[in-house]
C-alpha cells in the first residue's frame, strides 16, 4: 500500500517536474522505495537483470548549485550532451535527466534532492550550493538507496566514507593554484615589473567556503614563495566567482593602489573577464604593466590570452570531468564497485 502510494506520489512528481520545465522541485517527505533500478547486486552481474538493459530508462537527477555560473553552465551542457547522445547510443538506454537550479540556496537544492529521491530518481548527481551540506545528502541518498556521485564541490573525506555508493569527481584545485603561480614565474620579470625584488599583488577570490577557491589562493603564492620571490598581498577579497563583482573589485583594487599592482590573481575565469574590464579602464596594460591569471579556460579567456590581454589561464576540464562523473554514476547503479575520489588533471594555458 505504502509503496503504491509512492509509486503514485512519484509518477505526480515527475509530471510536475515536466511541467515546470526543470523549476523548482516540489519537497516532499515521502516515503522512497521506489528505486528499482538501484538494488542491482554488488558483483558481476548477468546481463539480462542489469540496470541498464538495453530499451531500458533510467531516470538520472542532476543537481547544479547554480544555473548562472559560466563554468558550471559548460559542465552541465557536456553532461546533458553525453548521457543524452554517447551514452545513449552506446549503451541502448534512454537517459531521462532531470536537471535543477539550485539558486545559489542550499534549503532549495536540499528540497529538490527530496524529489529527486521521491521521484523514484536511479542516479543522482549533485554539485552542492555548500559542501558542508553533503552529509545530509549523503544521508537521504543511503535511505533510499540511490547512488550520489558529487561533482565540482569537493565534500570532506569524511562525508565521501559514509556510504559506499558515494563518489566525487572533480579536479586537484592545488595545482590549479599552483600553475598560475607557475605562469607568473614564466614571465621575463617572474611578476616583478618595479624590480623590488617583491611580486605585490591582489587576490580575487570565488567562494570562500568553496575548496577551489581556497586552494587556488593559497597555492598560487605558495608557488611564487617556492620559486624564490618574496611576496606582498595588496588586496584580497571574494567576488564569488561573479564577472559584474570580479570588475567591481579589480577596480576598486587598482584605484587603490595604482602602479603598486603587478599580478592580479583571480580564482576563475569569469571574474578575470571582469577584471580585464578594470585594468583597460585603468589605463594600465597587461604584459607591459601588470599581469593577469584565471581559472577555467572559457572561450573567451582563451582567445584573451591568444591576444595577450590575459597572462594565462588553466584548463578546468569540465568535458572530462562531466563524462566522468556520469561513467561512475552508471557504474555506481550497476553496483560494480567505486573509489571515493576521481580526479582529472587542470592544464596550463598561456597562449
Ligand atoms: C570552480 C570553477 C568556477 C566555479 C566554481 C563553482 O571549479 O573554476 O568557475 O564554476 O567551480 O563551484
Amino acid at each position: 500500500m505504502r509503496k503504491i502510494f509512492a509509486s503514485v506520489l512519484a509518477a505526480a512528481m515527475i509530471l510536475s517536474f515536466a511541467a515546470c520545465g526543470g523549476g523548482n522541485a516540489p519537497s516532499s517527505s515521502a516515503p522512497a522505495s521506489s528505486a528499482p533500478a538501484s538494488s542491482a547486486p554488488a558483483e558481476s552481474t548477468p546481463a539480462e537483470s542489469t540496470p541498464e538493459a538495453s530499451g531500458d530508462t533510467v531516470k538520472v537527477g542532476i543537481a547544479i548549485y547554480k544555473f548562472d555560473d559560466n563554468f558550471m553552465t559548460l559542465y552541465r551542457n557536456e553532461l546533458k550532451r553525453y548521457f543524452e547522445e554517447d551514452l545513449a547510443s552506446k549503451n541502448g538506454v534512454t537517459y531521462e535527466l532531470t536537471i535543477m537550479d539550485g539558486k545559489g540556496d542550499q534549503a532549495e537544492q536540499t528540497n529538490q534532492i527530496d524529489g529527486f529521491i521521491a521521484s523514484g530518481m536511479d542516479v543522482i548527481i549533485c554539485n552542492m550550493v555548500q559542501s558542508s551540506s553533503a552529509a545530509t545528502v549523503v544521508e537521504k541518498c543511503k535511505a533510499a538507496d540511490i547512488p550520489v556521485i558529487f561533482i565540482n564541490r569537493e565534500p570532506s573525506a569524511e562525508d565521501l566514507e559514509l556510504w559506499d555508493k558515494v563518489a566525487y569527481v572533480g579536479a586537484d584545485a592545488r595545482q590549479s593554484g599552483t600553475f598560475q603561480g607557475e605562469i607568473v614565474l614564466e614571465t621575463e620579470n617572474k611578476g616583478d615589473f618595479n624590480g623590488d625584488g617583491v611580486i605585490s599583488y591582489v587576490m580575487i577570490m570565488g567562494d570562500p567556503e568553496n575548496v577551489d577557491a581556497q586552494y587556488r589562493t593559497e597555492f598560487s603564492i605558495k608557488a611564487l614563495e617556492d620559486g624564490g620571490m618574496k611576496v606582498e598581498k595588496l588586496f584580497e577579497q571574494r567576488a564569488d566567482w561573479d564577472q559584474a563583482k570580479g570588475q567591481e573589485l579589480a577596480n576598486t583594487a587598482l584605484t587603490q593602489f595604482g602602479d603598486q599592482v603587478e599580478v592580479i590573481f583571480c580564482n576563475n575565469d569569469a571574474m578575470a573577464l571582469g577584471a580585464a574590464q578594470a585594468i583597460a579602464a585603468n589605463g594600465r596594460k597587461v604584459g607591459e604593466n601588470i599581469y593577469l591569471l584565471g581559472v577555467d579556460a572559457l572561450e573567451e579567456a582563451q582567445q584573451m590570452v591568444k591576444d595577450g590581454e590575459m597572462t594565462g589561464t588553466v584548463l578546468n576540464d569540465h568535458i572530462n570531468q562531466a563524462r566522468t562523473a556520469a561513467d561512475v554514476a552508471l557504474k555506481a547503479l550497476n553496483g560494480e564497485t567505486i573509489e571515493k575520489n576521481y580526479t582529472v588533471d587542470y592544464v596550463k594555458v598561456t597562449g
